[in-house]
């Protein structure tokens, strides 16, 4: 926990900001949110009420599926006094070619938050340079941000401390690889991958990860064996092998990454009180085996749950 004076300096920095990921907030910055989010989550427990964002609406722009996001967004902004609207894409008019600067300044007139789940990382990024409201990543093919805040709030509470643990990730150097990568470097976790050839992440989301590892004193592995990489790691995390808008690589996918699934036999190299997490949702028997997400190192649904908290705390801190 930050002093008071300090988390004061920290809760108006964040006031109006764009969270679009981790890279754009400092260790600190990521540290308060985290430690908001546990704040959040015992005034629910202990019931109780918080409503800071009384009045206020949030407009969730989705073009792709979701569960998690979109309950977890919806449910807490109800929690904190908001409402939320879903808006799929199919169903408003950017789905017939309405701009992306055009939606913005519309909504930015009705909302007081936007978040947006979409492909290309682009648009999150135009949607937040037209909106005149705080935007939030809901996810892009680049980077999931919310989901690796949710993860760090989940290590925390489970392992006590952040700082100089090992965080392993084995398959496919995707959004979720990225935003997991930076958070590691930005908040001094070791972190190592491995990933088939073709399918390692991107050089450009390493290279910033590197020079936030070297201020952090953390480490960025991205290797190929995954024996190496979940070598003494205190978390094990994997992700689907074809995310969403690769669906149709799903057969070359299986081909490609059928030397790296996380069972039985690979997670014996972790430590022996070592996390599984997965972003969910997953595919059992294929990036990971039914007895180790359903065993008893596996922390998923705590993941899903710490979503609705962290998320909370990003509103409330932004919004
Ligand atoms: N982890 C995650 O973002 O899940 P959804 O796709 O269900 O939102
Ligand atoms: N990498 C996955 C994450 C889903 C939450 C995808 O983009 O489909």
């Amino acid at each position: 926990m930050q002093p008071a004076a300090k988390a004061e300096e920290l809760a108006a920095r964040l006031k109006g900001r764009d969270f679009l990921g981790l890279v754009d907030y400092s260790s600190e910055e990521i540290r308060y949110l985290i430690d908001l989010a546990i704040e959040l989550k015992r005034k629910l427990k202990a019931g109780e009420v918080y409503q800071p964002l009384k009045g206020k609406s949030l407009g969730m722009i989705f073009e792709k599926s979701s569960t998690r996001t979109r309950v977890s967004f919806e449910v807490g902004m109800y929690q904190l006094g908001g409402q939320a609207l879903f808006l799929s894409r199919n169903d408003i008019q950017m789905g017939r070619g309405e701009t992306i600067r055009d939606t913005a300044m519309t909504l930015s007139r009705y909302l007081d938050g936007i978040i947006i789940r979409t492909f290309g990382h682009r648009n999150v990024v135009e949607l937040a340079r037209s909106a005149t409201v705080p935007v939030i990543n809901a996810l892009s093919d680049q980077s999931h941000p919310c989901q690796a805040l949710a993860d760090y709030q989940t290590i925390l509470e489970k392992k006590g401390r952040l700082e100089g643990l090992k965080v392993a990730y084995i398959g496919d150097g995707n959004n979720m690889l990225h935003s997991l990568m930076i958070g590691a470097s930005k908040l001094g976790i070791h972190f190592a991958s491995a990933s088939p050839e073709g399918y390692e992440p991107d050089a450009e989301q390493v290279k910033l990860a590197r020079d936030f590892a070297r201020e952090s004193g953390s480490r960025i592995d991205i290797l190929r064996d995954p024996r190496e990489a979940i070598e003494g790691a205190d978390v094990v995390y994997t992700d689907v092998w074809a995310s969403m808008g690769f669906e149709e690589e799903q057969k070359e996918r299986e081909r490609a990454f059928q030397n790296y699934q996380v069972n039985e036999q690979l997670v014996q190299y972790a430590k022996p009180d070592f996390l599984f997490m997965h972003c969910l949702p997953a595919h059992r028997g294929e990036e990971v085996t039914e007895g180790v997400i359903d065993g008893p190192h596996s922390v998923i649904f705590d993941e899903a749950e710490n979503r609705l908290h962290a998320q909370k705390a990003i509103m409330a801190a932004i919004m």
